[in-house]
């Protein structure tokens, strides 16, 4: 029996194609070996794979069950004082760890539940973290003929499936379903879609005529948050990619998969692009499948961006700490995947982006007074930029990507602090009251971080028409010029600073045909 289940947790099999589909940053090459040895044991007797540098050292993400710690991807840096939080340094660097970081992919490991046990081969699994807010499963069947007759449109809903809509040929723990189908909100868990599973009277992948579709490739399925707003969208990508680690296997990142949205609204956003770092298929929705029913071969359910203690919206973090090694690979990865060039840089200046907003809240008043004052420092290279649908999202991330200080006012647009270098600094101006939004968003991320603080030196517009909690952002700001130099001075100062920045720039020689590193326009 044990063996049996065994064999199945082995969730995606065989790379099927060549090296090119590992398609990872050379860095996380090795850890994809470690993960991996079948396939780095491949790559070491073919004389064409075209990672043998990577083969030597064993490296690990960290969550895996043989790791030890400090053996990992990154451990957090904790120089904050620990005291009156937890008892030691280490609790403070394990706690940040399982809070933000791939300490977070190991606890939904180690929850990894079968709710959904095969007997045979052929037969299904169903398999979740606690309060089902990570499954996958294998020979699964949705039934979606209701939704055929539905005139409402979808989206965070918790009644697309009823009884029996959901369902494999396994032996359903009825009773761990229900207990883990405790958290019932449309972006908390997949407990409202799973909390309807149902054991099938028979198997449904034979062509009986139970599956009008048949999807062998992987599926994610997909809840998303707001995809207007930066922040939370990418708090739908940062959780699917925390997902792909827990898919284990040389498939893990594979692209050649499907992703259906739990919307029938047809997907839209700025941020499309994004995708592309997940799959090479375009994206299906409920319209897609209404009507009928699919019987899918591998299904995964990813993590979500609502989960109670999830990552990254509303997540406490502890004090003190910063640098989550998950945050840093993701960002790695997408900027990889996406094709995003590095340059060389040309001269030492330090390239600040200042981020200008064209709406209708939180501009700022005096924003030529305030570059004006800073565009005779010869250490600064300036840019203004305002990141609306003028500038392709590709487009902005480069941008992100090549600058060493991003300055902005509280707004989603501030999300890019993801993407920034490893040495770099946001200055967000205001945080508007929002004090721990973007401020533990480069926590996580590592990057450092400086805001306004002396509120007498700044003044604000405000119209009448919002009152409350967060009237703070529906206003109009000027912030005072001496200030502005100082904390901008403040985020250059900790640039300098950074070995890694000294050593990029020290990487200037041009012969250096370095990754991904490409000429300065
Ligand atoms: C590897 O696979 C990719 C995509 O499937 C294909 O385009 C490429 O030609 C293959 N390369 C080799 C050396 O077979
Ligand atoms: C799917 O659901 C419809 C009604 O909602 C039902 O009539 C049909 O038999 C179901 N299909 C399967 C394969 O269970
Ligand atoms: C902020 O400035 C913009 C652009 O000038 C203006 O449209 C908006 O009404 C202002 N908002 C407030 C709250 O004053």
């Amino acid at each position: 029996m044990k063996l049996i289940i065994f064999i199945f947790l082995k969730f995606i099999q065989v790379l099927t194609c060549n090296y090119s589909t590992i398609n990872l940053p050379p860095e996380h090459v090795p850890y994809y070996f470690t993960a991996n040895p079948e396939i780095a044991e491949k790559c070491r007797i073919d004389t064409e794979c075209p990672y043998k540098e990577y083969l030597t050292e064993k490296k690990y993400w960290g969550y895996e069950l043989d790791h030890q710690w400090g053996n990992q991807y990154s451990v957090p840096e904790c120089p904050g004082d620990h005291k009156g939080w937890v008892k030691t340094k280490f609790d403070q660097e394990n706690t940040f760890y399982t809070q933000g970081d791939f300490g977070f992919v190991k606890q939904q490991i180690k929850e990894l539940k079968v709710l959904c046990e095969p007997l045979f081969q052929d037969d299904s699994i169903l398999e979740c973290s606690d309060h089902l807010r990570y499954c996958r499963g294998r020979n699964i069947m949705i039934n979606f003929t209701q939704l055929a007759s539905r005139p409402d449109p979808i989206r965070y809903k918790m009644d697309v499936l009823s009884h029996g809509d959901i369902g494999g040929y396994c032996d359903l723990n009825q009773k761990e379903l229900d207990k883990q189908a405790d958290h019932i909100s449309a972006l908390q868990s997949w407990g409202p879609e799973i909390r309807y599973f149902s054991k099938l009277k028979h198997r449904p992948i034979i062509s009986n005529g139970d599956c009008d579709v048949v999807l062998e490739k992987p599926t994610y399925i997909m809840k998303i948050d707001a995809t207007i707003n930066m922040y939370h969208h990418f708090c739908d990508f940062l959780n699917l990619y925390a997902s792909l680690h827990l898919n284990e296997g040389p498939e893990a990142f594979s692209t050649d998969v499907h992703v259906l949205i739990w919307e029938t609204f047809t997907y839209r956003s700025l941020f499309e692009d994004s995708w592309k770092a997940f799959t090479e298929h375009p994206l299906w929705d409920l319209k897609t499948f209404r009507g009928e029913t699919v019987c899918f071969k591998n299904v995964i359910f990813p993590l979500l961006p609502r989960m109670i203690f999830g990552l990254y919206y509303n997540t406490p973090l502890i004090y003190g700490c910063r640098k989550s090694g998950l945050f840093h690979a993701f960002s790695k990865h997408m900027l990889h995947r996406l094709k995003i060039p590095i340059y060389r840089r040309i001269n030492r200046k330090i390239k600040i982006t200042f981020l200008s907003r064209d709406t209708k809240y939180r501009r700022v008043l005096n924003e030529e007074a305030l570059l004006d004052s800073i565009k005779d420092n010869d250490e600064y290279e300036v840019n203004r930029v305002i990141y609306n649908r003028n500038i392709p999202f590709k487009k902005q991330l480069e941008i992100s990507a090549n600058s060493d200080v991003l300055v902005g006012i509280h707004g989603a647009g501030l999300t890019h602090l993801l993407f920034l270098p490893d040495w770099a600094a946001v200055f967000e101006l205001y945080n508007c009251e929002d004090a721990n939004c973007y401020a533990d968003l480069a926590r996580l991320r590592g990057v450092h971080y400086v805001t306004w603080k002396n509120t007498e030196k700044l003044s604000s517009e405000t119209d009448d028409s919002h009152e409350g909690a967060a009237h703070a952002k529906f206003a109009n700001y000027s912030f005072d010029v001496e200030e502005f130099k100082r904390l901008l001075k403040e985020a250059t100062d900790y640039v300098k600073n950074q070995a890694s920045y000294q050593e990029f720039l020290n990487k200037i020689s041009p012969e250096d045909q370095n990754n991904d590193l490409h000429d300065e326009l």
